[in-house]
Formats: structure tokens, C-alpha cells, sequence
């Protein structure tokens, strides 16, 4: 095979996600960095249990297996419908300052860079309908009534 033809065989062969890099603002590489950054971890229902598999209906549309701790009980939210009224710039704003219970890392989102923040909004908005929100968090004390991961970890995250 001639072989320019061999490289472009080669990047046809590549998953979609390989096409996006740092610094693009695309579909494409917010899908890279909801991976990456392991939002489909807690957020898309059983990305876990199928060793890694997306699928599109429940892209990160939330969870509805409940976090115990001394913090009560959370919900990974469904990020379609959180991000459902914010406009890109009003995303980035708030990606970069918003704070949530555990488990939620929302430390390692606030250090994405702009452009990938971006991307995230825009992966997320190509979703599509935003389906049922998740349910509400539960202090500490109530007993949730779906399933829920006891965490309960010897020492807390200050503040
Ligand atoms: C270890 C599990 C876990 C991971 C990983 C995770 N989340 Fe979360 N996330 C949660 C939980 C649980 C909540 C709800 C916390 C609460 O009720 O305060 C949450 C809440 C949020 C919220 C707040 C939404 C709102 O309306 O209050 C945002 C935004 C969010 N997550 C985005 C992300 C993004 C982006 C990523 C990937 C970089 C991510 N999460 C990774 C578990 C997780």
C-alpha cells in the first residue's frame, strides 16, 4: 500500500475521541474529556458495570444509586438538566467556582482548562433531551429509598 494511504487507513481506524486534542473546542473533545475527567464514573448510568460503554440515552444523565457519608446522601446529578438554562460563558463561570457534596470532585473541575470546559458544555448539550432529574440529596439521618454506596471514609475533606 502506498503509504500515505497507509496513514490515512490509519486515522480512519482511530476512535473519535483520538481526532480531538487539548486546546480544541469540540463535540468531540468534550466527550474526550468527560471521559477523561471521569464524569461517566459517577454520572452515566452503568458505564461502570459495562467496562466503560456510553450508552447515548443515559450519557451523563445522573444516577440514581445514592453516596452515603456523614455528609447524608447524594445523587450524581443529571448534568443535562444542570446545565439545561446556562449559556457556554455562564457554564464556564460556574465550572470554575460551584461547589458540591462528596464524592463529587468538583476541585478537579475547576482546574479544566477553559477551552476544555468548553468542550464539556457543548458534549453535553449535544446529548440531547435533558430525561428525568435524579433524586434529591438526603441529610444526614434519612434513610434514602433507592439503592445507595455507603462511604464512609475515616477522614473528611475540610470545608
Ligand atoms: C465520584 C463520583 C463523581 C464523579 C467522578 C463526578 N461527579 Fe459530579 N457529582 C457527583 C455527586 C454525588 C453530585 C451531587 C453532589 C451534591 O448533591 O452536593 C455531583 C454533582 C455535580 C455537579 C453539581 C450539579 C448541581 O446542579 O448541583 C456538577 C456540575 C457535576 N457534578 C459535574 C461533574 C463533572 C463535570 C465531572 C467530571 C469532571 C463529575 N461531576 C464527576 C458525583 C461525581
Amino acid at each position: 500500500m502506498h503509504k500515505g494511504a497507509l496513514a490515512l487507513f490509519g486515522a480512519l481506524m482511530m476512535p473519535v475521541t483520538a481526532l480531538a486534542g487539548a486546546g480544541d473546542v469540540s463535540v468531540e473533545r468534550g466527550l474526550q474529556v468527560s471521559i477523561t475527567g471521569g464524569c461517566n464514573d459517577c454520572h452515566t448510568a452503568g458505564y461502570n458495570e459495562s467496562g466503560g460503554k456510553i450508552d447515548p440515552a443515559k450519557a451523563l444523565a445522573g444516577t440514581a444509586i445514592g453516596w452515603q457519608g456523614p455528609w447524608g446522601t447524594t445523587y450524581p446529578v443529571n448534568l443535562r438538566l444542570a446545565i439545561k438554562d446556562m449559556t457556554e460563558d455562564g457554564f464556564v463561570k460556574y465550572a470554575k467556582t460551584f461547589t458540591a457534596k462528596p464524592p463529587m470532585p468538583y476541585f478537579n473541575v475547576h482546574a479544566m482548562d477553559e477551552s476544555d470546559l468548553r468542550s464539556l458544555y457543548r458534549y453535553i448539550k449535544s446529548l440531547g433531551d435533558p430525561g428525568p432529574a435524579m433524586p434529591a440529596a438526603l441529610p444526614p439521618g434519612v434513610e434514602p429509598k433507592t439503592p445507595f454506596y455507603v462511604a464512609a471514609p475515616p477522614q473528611m475533606p475540610k470545608g
